[in-house]
């Protein structure tokens, strides 16, 4: 698909946290249209800070204006946000796509109307700015490719949803090896029990080694972490002494609850 035609697209973020900022900044340095994208948030100030540091104030609107204007329409508020929002009412003209981990695809459709739905899991918005995120896909279609090439997101297609559970602990990988090294015995046979169940697991883990932040700050951490996530969970079990295999399976877990 050529550029031009993905410009022509209307894209809404519903929830500009720190995923959807990222993505934003993305599509602008992309020199995407700035009148083409518009933005949702919760009202938090904090948020509204930052949507100003950011200069995309013009772009706020409201969830029901932005659900009626967009021909791509962006999910990217907490999973357990997303019910609240209620019913879209779209059709398959709108290409929904959604990064919120545990929701499955079959709901995003019953919510949103639409059954033009594409998951996909990144790794933290630090790496979407830096042009190095690392994603696991379900789902098919010609402009969410286009869009995530644009964005520069390596990113690999699952076959079946189930799979994208152990995509929602890749995202958490470069926060996991701030704390423990991808090359202690500990890291290494958490992601070979881990690729047992889900080979691709292997290949991802070791692409995510290249996102580890020169300084491990704790901002780099606190991005990836939506409260109440997979990230938050695992950290815990990292926290309280679980190993690494340990602490993945938390994260998991965490990741069914979110779904059910
Ligand atoms: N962070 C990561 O590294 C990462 C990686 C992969 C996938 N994800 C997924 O991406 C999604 C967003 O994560 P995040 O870390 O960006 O979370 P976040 O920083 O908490 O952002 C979520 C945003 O959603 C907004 N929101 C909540 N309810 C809303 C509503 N009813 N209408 C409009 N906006 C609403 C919030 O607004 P307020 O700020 O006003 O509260 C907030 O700005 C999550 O589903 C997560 O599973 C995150």
């Amino acid at each position: 698909m050529k550029t031009e035609e993905l410009f022509k697209n209307k894209i809404g973020i519903i929830g500009a946290g720190n995923i959807g900022q990222a993505l934003i900044l993305k599509l602008l340095e992309k020199q995407y249209p700035y009148e083409n994208i518009k933005l949702t948030y919760n009202g938090s100030i904090f948020t509204f800070n930052n949507i100003y540091d950011n200069n995309l104030v013009d772009m706020i609107s409201s969830n029901a204006e932005i659900v009626k204007i967009s021909s791509i329409l962006v999910l990217s508020v907490p999973p357990q946000s997303f019910k609240a929002i209620g019913d879209f009412n779209l059709n398959d003209d709108t290409l929904v796509i959604s990064f919120m981990a545990g929701i499955n695809s079959e709901d995003i459709k019953k919510q949103t109307g639409s059954n033009n739905v594409i998951r996909i899991i990144p790794t933290g918005p630090d790496t979407i700015m830096d042009s190095q995120a690392v994603a696991g896909v379900y789902g098919e279609n010609e402009i969410a490719n286009a869009l995530f090439d644009l964005l520069d997101i390596d990113y690999v297609k699952v076959e079946n949803e189930e799979q994208m559970n152990y995509i929602a602990i890749v995202g958490c990988l470069p926060v996991v090896y701030c704390r423990v090294s991808p090359e202690s015995e500990e890291t290494i046979e958490a992601i070979e029990k881990i690729s047992e169940d889900f080979p691709q697991f292997r290949e991802l883990a070791k692409k995510c080694e290249k996102l580890i932040p020169e300084e491990k700050s704790e901002e780099f951490i606190s991005k990836f972490i939506t409260p109440g996530g997979v990230t938050q969970a695992i950290l815990n079990g990292l926290n309280s002494g679980k190993t690494v295999y340990e602490s993945l399976i938390m994260g998991l877990d965490r990741n069914k609850e979110l779904s059910s």
